[in-house]
């Protein structure tokens, strides 16, 4: 397990970039830690590590972003609305896990059963002040 302390936005960019340069393709990121804790900007920055020049957003609604044209796709869940099996396996999330991509999960709680063997866990939780942040990342070496 790797443990990094960030105490700005910048300072998550910097894990973000190095994880950009381990990951293979069919790689799963499964993001655990609460509202607001940095798994969207993680993932806007870690996209841009990867050679992805387009936007980035929140996919709370539309359940999955794809983000084509750098190393790897990326497919960018958030599971936040995420209620039974039938509304996970109608975004065809299973398809999305075997593409040669990277999948980025946010609220993996909420999935927590189904997740893929093998998932790279970053747990993110709040630290002594406002803008700090604890990344515990586990499952691949950094
Ligand atoms: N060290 C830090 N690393 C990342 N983000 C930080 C940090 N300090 C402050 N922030 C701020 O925290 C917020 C994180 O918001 P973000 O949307 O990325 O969270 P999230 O985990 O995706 O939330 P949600 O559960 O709502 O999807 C941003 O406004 C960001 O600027
Ligand atoms: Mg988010």
């Amino acid at each position: 397990m790797a443990k990094f302390i960030s105490k700005s936005e910048n300072d998550t960019k910097l894990i973000a970039e190095k994880l950009a340069k381990k990951v293979k393709p069919n790689d799963f990121l499964a993001f655990f830690g609460g509202m607001g804790m940095g798994k969207t900007t993680f993932t806007r920055y870690f996209a841009a590590a990867l050679g992805y020049k387009g936007e980035t957003s929140s996919p709370t609604f539309a359940i999955v972003n794809e983000y084509r044209g750098g190393k790897l796709p990326i497919f960018h869940f958030d599971m936040y609305r995420i209620e039974t099996f039938d509304d996970l396996y109608s975004t065809n999330f299973f398809e999305y896990c075997e593409m040669g991509g990277v999948v980025i999960c946010e609220w993996s709680e909420i999935i927590e059963n189904v997740l893929p063997e093998n998932y790279i866990k970053i747990e993110i939780s709040k630290g002594e002040d406002e803008n700090t942040r604890i990344f515990e990342i586990e499952g691949i070496d950094l």
